[in-house]
């Protein structure tokens, strides 16, 4: 028994070695790595079971929503191209905010004829990376439009090894947190403007069950004394929960028809996964994972779906509420990442658009 066990841990470390050896992922050094990766593993088939066991619940009904515009970060390729298709199929405006607008807009012209759409696209430059594109992807949009419907806060990157942005800031905190609390800070304006009494305007954020493992280091937010691409991206995914209930909060206080909610999409098979031991094993994707088309139906559900009006500030997952961290239940925990958030920023009172 004891050596049939030896040897089946010593092939899952061969096994390890072999897929981590075909990735950009750095292999696990230390027990707390090892700790996190064995903790991803147990996630990713406890999301997978959750996926098989709710596909039923996990749908989206679309409706024709013309008078309706929806600013979308990414959703040139994976789970936000799907969304796109979805809200252009509601003869929405969508506004995207992409790195190379113009290969966007051929993408988005691979899976919606354009010509014949009553959505309308627009694609727009964006490096949500960035706090300066951040600003100036807001200006544009402050500048055409009075009022917005929907923010879908979607772009993301995952076990990226360790860089830091121009703003100083790791790359995983701040192109899937801290750029999308920037923008929404900036779009609150529009979006109060587009919400009314029995339709909310809405806004999406795209997080991930791994936001279980996450913990926020308040001390070294960069990682920097110990960096490990996993530690990182569960923390920016835990950031973006904490931040959306108290944000839900103080629009509630303010009697704002705006509602914020945040979506684990499910595990999806797109580009998200590359710097993923997972990525040499595209059979397993192919079989066991969500499609992005899939993938984007809770998204587009938060954003649209009529059953959920006036329930903001819920973890949604295929279609229904999901199990989220424990500190995302303590209003104190949500409110300190918010006001640290709001202190890196120099965000004297959110969501009043300055900056
Ligand atoms: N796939 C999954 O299993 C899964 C599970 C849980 C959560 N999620 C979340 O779902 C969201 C979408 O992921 P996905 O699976 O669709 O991944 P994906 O296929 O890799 O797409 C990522 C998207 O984010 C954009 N993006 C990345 N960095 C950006 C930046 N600095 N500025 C502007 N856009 C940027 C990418 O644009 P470029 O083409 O310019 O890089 C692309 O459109 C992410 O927030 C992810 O964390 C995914």
């Amino acid at each position: 028994m004891f050596f049939a066990i030896f040897w089946l841990l010593f092939i899952a470390l061969l096994l390890a070695a072999f897929l981590f050896s075909k990735t950009t992922k750095e292999f696990p050094k230390s027990w707390f790595e090892w700790k996190t990766e064995f903790r991803y593993q147990y996630l990713g088939i406890i999301g997978l079971i959750h996926d098989a066991q709710y596909a039923a619940r996990d749908r989206v009904a679309l409706y024709k929503q013309p008078d309706r515009i929806a600013v979308i970060t990414g959703g040139n390729r994976g789970i936000g191209l799907r969304i796109v298709e979805k809200l252009l199929a509601c003869d929405m405006t969508v506004i995207m905010g992409v790195r190379d607008p113009r290969s966007a807009e051929a993408a988005v012209a691979g899976v919606v004829d354009l010509s014949e759409t009553k959505g309308k696209l627009i694609c727009e430059q964006l490096d949500v990376g960035d706090l300066k594109s951040v600003q100036a992807f807001a200006q544009l949009i402050k500048d055409k439009y009075q009022k917005i419907d929907l923010l879908l806060n979607n772009a993301g990157i995952m076990f990226a090894p360790f860089k830091l942005t121009a703003d100083g800031y790791e790359s995983h905190f701040a192109t899937n947190f801290l750029g999308h609390f920037l923008l929404t800070h900036l779009l609150l304006p529009q979006l109060r403007a587009g919400g009314k009494a029995g339709r909310n305007s809405r806004i999406v954020n795209v997080s991930s069950c791994v936001n279980l493992i996450g913990r926020i280091n308040y001390k070294d937010i960069n990682g920097t004394k110990h960096y490990y691409p996993g530690t990182a991206y569960s923390q920016s995914k835990l950031a973006q929960i904490l931040y959306t209930r108290h944000l839900q909060t103080l629009l509630d206080a303010e009697n704002a028809h705006v509602q914020v909610n945040v979506v684990h999409p499910g595990i999806v098979d797109t580009d998200l996964f590359e710097h993923s031991a997972t990525t040499s094993v595209p059979l397993f994707k192919k079989l066991f994972f969500k499609t992005p088309e899939r993938g984007s139906r809770t998204v587009v559900f938060a954003a649209i779906d009529p059953s959920i009006e006036g329930q903001g500030g819920t973890y949604l997952s295929n279609g229904g509420k999901g199990p989220f961290h424990s500190d995302a239940k303590k209003p104190a925990k949500c409110e300190q990442l918010f006001q640290f958030s709001c202190d890196l920023l120099k965000i004297k009172q959110y969501g009043n658009g300055v900056y």
